[in-house]
């Protein structure tokens, strides 16, 4: 062979999650029985949703049961994603996730316009109802959210049928479904084409400094004796350092 390859390399990719809410046939049912009152009690919004309902954002704040035991989950997931992603632990020791989340109600025919999430960190819907016709209808697209490639397409692109040079990917959650991706990423959502609402819970979660745990663990290293060294003006001891495996104190300035 003339050639040898050295590296492959996946540039900027997209992370896309997908996870399974625990129990989630229990939680659907009651989130649409209280999804169903604040119909009633609420008039609803219009952000890219196209007919249909379209709640207020405070999902997350919200006291009904199911609502607050979905949250957790999602904070939950969130966590662990960006725990991954970023290949450490304790990367949110000092970071906390802050998220808003809406319910949106699709009605036959509704739909969301192609759209990001401006300002948050990530973004992503769990899907509680997805009528029983779009999860049959073998078209990929039917009611489906498509991903959206804002990168120029190469030309040729639609003659090199390469799964890496897709300008779009539309894809079809099940119930149950908790999907995660980065707020940059532009989607939008194929119009409802059964007789049945489809009902989705969606959010955005910024991450930002948790200003408290950033005071303790300033307070902390102050107290340790890395933090004495640091104290301006401070009356204590010097730092001791090691020299030729010995211990020796610094020497004195006068
Ligand atoms: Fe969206």
């Amino acid at each position: 062979m003339a050639h040898e390859l050295k590296a492959l390399q996946m540039l900027f990719p997209t992370p896309v999650a997908a996870f399974e809410i625990k129990d989630f046939e229990r939680i659907n049912k009651q989130l649409l029985e209280e999804i169903e009152v604040r119909r009633k009690a609420e008039e609803g919004i219009t952000r890219s949703n196209r007919a249909g309902w379209h709640s207020t954002l405070d999902f997350f704040q919200r006291p009904e049961p199911a609502h607050r035991e979905l949250s957790q989950a999602i904070l939950q997931a969130v966590a662990a994603l960006t725990r991954r992603v970023a290949g450490q632990k304790d990367m949110l020791a000092k970071l906390k996730l802050e998220c808003d989340g809406w319910v949106n109600v699709n009605p036959a025919g509704g739909y969301n316009i192609p759209h990001d999430h401006p300002g948050a960190f990530w973004s992503g819907a769990y899907y509680v109802k997805i009528p029983e016709a779009l999860q049959k209808d073998e078209n990929p697209s039917a009611g489906a959210i498509e991903f959206i490639d804002c990168r120029s397409a190469p030309t040729g692109q639609g003659l090199v049928k390469a799964k890496h040079f897709m300008g779009s990917i539309p894809m079809k959650p099940t119930e149950g479904t908790l999907l995660v991706f980065p707020s940059t990423q532009k989607h939008w959502v194929h119009p409802n084409s059964s007789e049945e609402e489809r009902v989705t819970i969606a959010f955005n979660a910024k991450v930002v400094v948790n200003h408290a745990k950033m005071r303790a663990a300033a307070e902390e290293q102050l107290r340790g004796g890395y933090g004495q060294a640091q104290l301006p003006g401070g009356d204590k001891k010097p730092a001791v350092r090691k020299v030729d495996g010995r211990k020796k104190a610094p020497a004195k300035t006068k």
